[in-house]
């Protein structure tokens, strides 16, 4: 098993590269087998999630050529299946948007439900009630959903709730359906921009992608294209919180600062100094940081992806801080972990309320999830003394090279999966 052994307390400083968006990437994988001709996608990032993601792609018979480790080749001539296998997406949720990629291509999907997640119970009623209005006939047998049609047809669509993934799988779908579409509610997170420039390149006629309508006009069939994925705003709104617990100052390349306003705007309010420019942002935290109120929202509001790093630097934060989830309901088990490294928070219902401390101390603690377990790395970085994070499997399916990336500003961190490694680091580090 493969562990973080972390020496906290050194302020984090220098530069640091961010890559191309996972959730942004999930997608677009996914919808680059729409055609029969090749795509091209580069910027990549290189995690597990986007390689598990590939092998079910190859798996139903796409051909991917990996041609570099963030630059693929896809070509969906040669898909002989509309099934997926249950082991894929039970490792990686995300590809239920074969069903949507599947259906609008073949008119016929056949993808196994989700299994349960551990940020809270994560529904699909939106995405097969998207499909039922384009025309399609869902059902749910066996534990997988099935999903057909004779033909696709334009629908006007309202979303009960703002949905990234059904957002995504509806407008695939009907990018290739007869008519006009409309998805009402839909959401605007960066990543649905992405995607939808990333089917207008291959030749679909989407509008409207980032703001809460979307217009969608079918076209006949995709064609290739060459794309680079968008700047992982949750990659690097991670390393903006990591400069701002341990105090540091680092510029942030690569990233679109539009993206990043909402992290940014809190960091400023509880003291951090934040410089933006054309495609980076510098982050200088040089004294101890104040309390503040967060809440999670869809995009533009505060990320529910950042919620347990902001949680962490509050934590070390002056005074009383109140952070609020409002999209999953699991996504405090990161709590119990860090209370073992001394912080005070207490969890009601969708609420933390953190009383800061001065500092943390190190504790062995265990990743639950990926944002929290990337957020216990935080929390060690800052901490006085070792940490070590188990369970780092989950943080490697979105991070890349998290440990090296860390390191390059100078943190103490190494991945090790030995008695012995732990060893050697604590002794180089005295
Ligand atoms: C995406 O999940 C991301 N995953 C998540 O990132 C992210 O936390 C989330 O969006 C919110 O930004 C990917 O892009 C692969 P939703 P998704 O549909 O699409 C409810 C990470 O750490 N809902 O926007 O599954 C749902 O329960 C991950 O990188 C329904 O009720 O999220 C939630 O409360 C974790 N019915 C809310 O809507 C539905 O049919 C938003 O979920 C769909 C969603």
């Amino acid at each position: 098993m493969e562990q973080y052994i972390i020496k906290g307390g050194n302020p984090l400083v220098g530069e640091v590269e961010i890559g191309g968006a996972k959730n942004a990437a999930l997608a677009i994988l996914t919808a680059a087998i729409m055609t029969d001709e090749t795509v091209f996608i580069e910027n990549l990032p290189d995690v597990s999630d986007i390689n598990v993601l590939l092998e079910a792609i190859a798996e139903i018979g796409a051909t991917v050529e990996r041609v570099d480790r963030h630059t693929v080749r896809i070509n969906g001539s040669t898909i002989g299946a509309v099934s997926v296998d249950y082991e894929f997406i039970k490792k990686i949720r995300a590809s239920y948007y074969l069903l949507g990629a599947l259906l609008g291509k073949y008119k016929k999907a056949e993808v196994p439900l989700p299994g349960g997640c551990n940020i809270g119970s994560r529904p699909i009623d939106q995405h097969l009630k998207g499909f039922r209005a384009l025309g399609a006939e869902v059902t749910i047998q066996h534990g997988a959903i099935m999903a057909s049609a004779s033909d696709l047809t334009g629908s006007h669509i309202f979303l009960d709730m703002v949905s990234v993934g059904a957002t995504i799988n509806i407008m695939m779908a009907a990018a290739l359906a007869k008519g006009y579409t409309i998805i009402e509610n839909a959401a605007k997170e960066p990543h649905v921009v992405d995607v939808a420039n990333f089917l207008n390149s291959m030749g679909a006629n989407i509008k409207g992608a980032g703001t809460d309508v979307i217009r969608i006009r079918g076209v006949e069939s995709l064609h290739s294209t060459n794309y680079s994925i968008v700047p992982d705003m949750i990659e690097a709104g991670t390393y903006m919180c990591a400069a701002a617990a341990t105090k540091g100052d680092i510029l942030i390349k690569n990233v679109i600062p539009k993206h990043l306003e909402a992290i940014t705007a809190k960091l400023v309010e509880i003291g951090c100094e934040v410089q933006e420019f054309d495609d980076s942002i510098r982050i200088i935290a040089s004294k101890r940081l104040r309390r503040t109120h967060v809440k999670t929202l869809p995009y533009p509001g505060y990320p529910t992806d950042m919620q347990p790093q902001i949680a962490v630097t509050l934590a070390l934060a002056e005074g009383t801080s109140i952070v609020t989830e409002s999209i999953f309901e699991n996504r405090f088990k990161y709590v119990d972990e860090l209370s073992r490294m001394g912080s005070t928070i207490k969890v009601e219902g969708n609420t933390a309320i953190i009383d800061g401390v001065e500092k943390f101390t190190g504790a062995r603690v265990s990743a639950p999830d990926l944002r929290a377990g990337a957020a216990l790395v935080i929390a060690g970085l800052a901490a006085e003394g070792i940490t070590t994070v188990d369970d780092i499997i989950y943080i490697q399916r979105g991070y890349e090279d998290f440990e090296g990336k860390l390191r390059s500003l100078g943190a103490e961190i190494e991945k090790v999966s030995t008695e012995k490694e732990i060893q050697k680091f604590k002794l180089r580090i005295g």
